[in-house]
């Protein structure tokens, strides 16, 4: 079976957030599982296309309303990603610094119209499109609805819903850059007035996946106005938890390590990565160490932190750092916020300071308000670190607080408060050396790998075959 995967972003070639985690480990393990899978992503100016050799493999022109672009696909030549790597390069519109911008309706739309055009002229052609978030949410009605795809008709589409929040909308005045259809079945791109590519793929893909079980629930009462659909098209929806790659995330063989570790070693291995933490950020390593690493946004409960730091370190004897970029207000208050005692920031992105954070911090603050999966819990626990989460989502179907024979802190609501107040039960838990130490034994040895999952996707894939 041969599976071609479409993202906007892929790790270790762009990443944003999780969905490039997915999408970098997803096909790597269905390959292992005898399953030809392999992914097409748009060609940014970064890192690794600088560093990297690729081959053309075709080059045409595509049509994007009345404008015509050049564009070429690109191969990966080197096999280090574990699967087939197809770039679409079209230099006036995605050959960016950026993954995401202003112009993100025209960008994705040309990177989906040039994916297609490329798959209609394939000898071998996947037998089976899996689609990833709204950036590429028009594929399933551009197969099923648009003239000029009609050979690829019967070719089934897979959805899935990373994050709910963000849904691609654009304004009906921009129809003419979606290639012809019949003009009876535009009701499969709208909702509520606006055209919304993910709206429009689960009314149109084949079966609709999100990346946990909780989250599939949940979006039938919150879905950023989705709910109704979600809960009309409930039958061909399905959650799979998301699996880490245990090639990259693993303690004993993690090159950004400060010193890598095993479950036996962990206790030095730890410490010692802490040490570099607090000595670089100038925090006391005696003290239970709490961080945070990701988007500064509302879904991830950021706008509250400077109360929840300020009212977390008044009341206890700890430690703070923040990793994260986002909502530029959020920013300037975590900056004025760095004259308070233990703590510290580092606003930006930062691949290798997050490997070590994974690794030498106590706890993982996790308070957030949306959270489709979260993979940063599961890293933190693969590493030894506590995970602190408000019980949601992906969050709620991997930690189970420790008043509940489980290994972590929970909350149930987000405010400053329920936050802090876990903050207080996690500081009491560190306190119990032996019990905290032991612990961080019991969370290394969950099994949140990919093999279960990649499987469980390989099943929905199998039931769909022409
Ligand atoms: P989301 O995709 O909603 O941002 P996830 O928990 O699924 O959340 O994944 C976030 C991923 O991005 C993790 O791999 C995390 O380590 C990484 N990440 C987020 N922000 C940063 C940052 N500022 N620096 C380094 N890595 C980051
Ligand atoms: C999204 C979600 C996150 C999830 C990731 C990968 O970005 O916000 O919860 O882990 O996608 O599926």
């Amino acid at each position: 079976m041969n599976i071609l995967h479409i993202s906007a972003e892929c790790y270790p070639v762009a990443k944003v957030g999780g969905l490039a985690d997915v999408v970098g480990a997803l096909p790597k393990y269905q390959q292992a599982l005898n399953i030809d899978s392999n992914v097409v992503m748009p060609f940014y100016n970064n890192k690794f296309s600088n560093n990297n050799e690729f081959e053309e493999v075709y080059k045409n022109t595509l049509v994007l309303g009345e404008q015509v672009h050049g564009f070429r696909i690109l191969k990966l030549t080197n096999h280090s990603l574990g699967f087939n790597l197809f770039c679409v390069d079209v230099p006036k519109l995605l050959f960016t610094e950026y993954v995401y911008s202003f112009d993100d309706t025209e960008r994705f739309l040309a990177f989906q119209i040039a994916t297609l055009d490329w798959v209609l002229t394939l000898e071998n052609k996947p037998d089976l499109i899996h689609t990833h978030d709204h950036h590429t949410g028009l594929i399933p009605f551009m197969i099923s609805e648009s003239l000029k795809y009609k050979s690829l008709k019967t070719t089934p589409t897979v959805l899935t819903i990373h994050n709910a929040q963000y849904q691609g909308w654009f304004s009906h005045d921009k129809i003419s850059l979606i290639p012809a259809f019949n003009t009876n079945k535009i009701g499969l791109l709208d909702w509520d007035g606006a055209i919304n590519p993910l709206a429009s793929a689960i009314k149109c893909a084949w079966k609709v996946t999100t990346v946990s079980p909780s989250y599939m629930e949940e979006l039938k009462q919150n879905a950023n106005g989705l709910e109704n659909l979600l809960k009309h098209e409930a039958a061909k929806c399905i959650g799979i938890l998301n699996g880490i790659d245990w090639n990259v995330w693993n303690s004993e063989t993690d090159n950004y390590l400060i010193k890598n570790y095993s479950k036996t070693t962990r206790v030095e291995g730890r410490k010692a990565n802490k040490k570099w933490l607090c000595e670089k950020f100038n925090l006391d390593k005696n003290k239970p160490l709490f961080a945070f690493i990701g988007r500064l946004v509302g879904e991830k409960g950021a706008d509250l932190f400077p109360e929840i730091f300020k009212k977390a370190l008044e009341e206890n004897d700890i430690s703070i750092l923040l990793l994260g970029s986002g909502n530029k207000e959020t920013e300037e208050e975590l900056k004025k916020l760095l004259e308070t005692k233990n703590y510290n920031a580092y606003i930006g992105y930062d691949e290798r300071l997050s490997h070590i954070i994974y690794a030498g911090a106590d706890f993982l603050l996790m308070p957030s308000r949306v959270e489709p999966c979260g993979l940063n819990q599961m890293y933190a626990l693969r590493y030894g670190t506590v995970p602190v989460v408000n019980a949601i989502g992906g969050l709620k179907d991997t930690v189970i607080d420790i008043e509940n024979r489980g290994f972590g802190i929970c909350h149930n609501k987000v405010s400053v408060a329920d936050v802090t107040n876990s903050i207080q039960r996690a500081t009491s838990f560190y306190k119990n050396t032996k019990k905290f130490l032991n612990n961080s034994k019991k969370i290394m040895t969950i099994d949140h790998s990919w093999d279960n999952s990649a499987q469980e996707y390989i099943n929905v894939y199998k039931s769909l075959k022409k």
